[in-house]
């Protein structure tokens, strides 16, 4: 396997999320411990909302778009079955986040919620998530590095860039 050797941006962007990520996880874990005695519901909430677009809608797509990449670069069969693991943990990443989400809108509106099993599911989450993002440090990330050249990033990096000037004007 050949190693380009490179510190392209947007590998560094993807590690940057994580450590954001794993910031807003690790509230998500303090303020749903079990030990809690009144849970902040609007403080949980704004943490669910962050997840839910910066990781589900933002983070992951566009690992997606670069894991997509490496699918036809002769990775041995392992190493497909990696990507392709990991494509269907952000699917199960995104589904909890809802579930949670939904418990979390119910409970603020002063709806009945089974507070053990909020609990249960957020540690759950916590430990998906955790799990996920070392999984992606450990065995996707450095097969992307290995994989990708320098081209290729430039070419990726233009069209994300592109697509994020289109987003931006679009909400303007
Ligand atoms: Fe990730």
């Amino acid at each position: 396997m050949t190693t380009y050797g490179l510190t392209p941006g947007l590998m560094d962007r993807l590690r940057g999320d994580h450590a954001r990520i794993a910031g807003v996880v690790r509230e998500f874990m303090e303020q749903s411990d079990a030990a809690v005695s009144i849970l902040d519901w609007q403080r949980l909430s704004e943490l669910i909302e962050f997840l839910d677009y910066y990781a589900d809608q933002v983070h992951h797509p566009l690992e997606d778009r670069l894991f997509d990449q490496l699918v036809d670069r002769g990775l041995t069969p392992i190493e497909r079955h990696l990507v392709f693991k990991n494509l269907r943990e952000h699917q199960e990443i995104r589904a909890m986040t809802e579930v949670l989400a939904n418990q979390i809108q119910l409970a603020k509106k002063g709806g009945a919620i089974t507070r053990d099993e909020f609990v249960e599911t957020a540690a759950e989450y916590v430990n998906l998530q955790r799990r996920h993002m070392n999984f992606e440090d450990s065995r996707l990330f450095p097969l992307l590095e290995a994989q990708i050249n320098d081209k290729d990033w430039g070419v990726l990096s233009g069209v994300l860039h592109e697509e994020e000037g289109l987003t931006r004007e679009n909400h303007k």
